[in-house]
Order: C-alpha cells, then structure tokens, then sequence
C-alpha cells in the first residue's frame, strides 16, 4: 500500500517536474517596473504544493532549479544558469523550492484536503504560494537591485492579479487531478 503511494507520487513528481520544464517554454512578460516578468512556472509550483507530499513536491521543483542550475534552458523564455540565481529573481526561485512543503504541511494540518475544505486549500496557496514567494523575491530583489523593499513590494503588487488566478486555478485542477491521480 504504502509503496503504490510512493510510486504514485513519484510518477507524479516526474510529471509535474516536465510540466514544470513545459511551462517554461512560454517566455515571460516584462513588467517594466521590475526586472522580473510575469510567469506561468509558478502556477505549477502552486499545483505541485496541492498535489504532492512535501517531500516529493520538493524534488519535483528542485529537480527544474537543479536542471536550471547547470545550465539548461528550463526557466522561462528559455533561461539557465548558475548567475540567474544570483539575480534579481532569485529569491523568486529559493520561494519556489520552500513552498510545496509548505503548502502541502499546511493542508495536512489544516485538512485542506477535504471535499469541503477547499476554501482553506485556497487560503494556503494565496499565503504561501504567492504571499510567501513575492515576499522572499521582494526582500532579495530590493538587497540585489539595490531597490527600497517598499518598492520591491509595491512592484509586486502588479503581479496578484495574475496569481490570484494562478492559485484560483491550482485549488480546481488539484480537486480534479487528486482522484484521477489516486493521491491523498
Ligand atoms: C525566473 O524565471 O527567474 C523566476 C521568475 C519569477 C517570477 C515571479 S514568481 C511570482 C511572481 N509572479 C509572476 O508571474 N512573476 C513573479
């Protein structure tokens, strides 16, 4: 029992990591404001958060910053590359490896899960999956940029519509992939 969960979770992993290098392949929107553009990979950092494991939702996104890491061009607009790490979205990227432990800790404690605990679902990903990342990126992007952290903050605000759809989306496709997928 316990091994077809891994293997169902592991089998996950791998598909999400691919949509993850998928995702990628669309090339960000500049913003203008800030040398960070709007994104798609974070939609699927948010469903690995609601479909996985912590420790599985933690291989999956650090297997694409793994990948990005030695250079392959799996970040969006076709980027890789130790130095993008060192740039100004790289807080962007330690927020995506901490979240789907986060997130999927958090529904388990809060029983998110549940049928009728999507709303709950929905409040995690909005706190960590957006609140949480932005927050990281902001304070990175602001010591990096050499930007005040209340305009680091402030340019970010231009990116919650966009999120808020983003977690809006992972809440449906989660509650829909969760029995076809057979996860818990
Ligand atoms: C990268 O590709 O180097 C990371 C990009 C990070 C973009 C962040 S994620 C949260 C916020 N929402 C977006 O659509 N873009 C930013």
């Amino acid at each position: 029992m316990t091994t077809t969960i891994s293997v169902r979770q592991l089998a996950t992993t791998a598909m999400m990591t691919a949509l993850l290098v998928v995702l990628g392949l669309f090339p960000g929107i500049p913003l203008g404001l800030i040398p960070v553009p709007i994104v798609l990979q974070n939609l699927d950092i948010m469903l690995v958060g609601a479909l996985l494991r912590a420790r599985f939702g933690t291989i999956s996104v650090g297997l694409l910053l793994l990948m990005a890491f030695i250079g392959l061009p799996v970040l969006s607009g076709g980027r890789g590359g130790a130095a993008v790490f060192f740039g100004p979205t790289g807080g962007y990227l330690i927020g995506w490896l901490l979240a789907p432990a986060l997130i999927s800790g958090l529904s388990t404690l809060w029983h998110a899960r549940e049928t009728h605990g999507w709303w709950r679902e929905l409040v995690i990903i909005l706190l960590i999956g957006v609140g949480l990342v932005d927050l990281i990126g902001s304070l990175w992007l602001a010591g990096q940029s050499h930007m005040a952290l209340s305009t680091a903050l402030l340019s970010n605000a231009a990116f919650l519509p966009g999120d808020i759809l983003k977690a809006i989306i992972a809440v449906l496709l989660a509650r829909r992939l969760r029995p076809v997928l057979k996860l818990a």
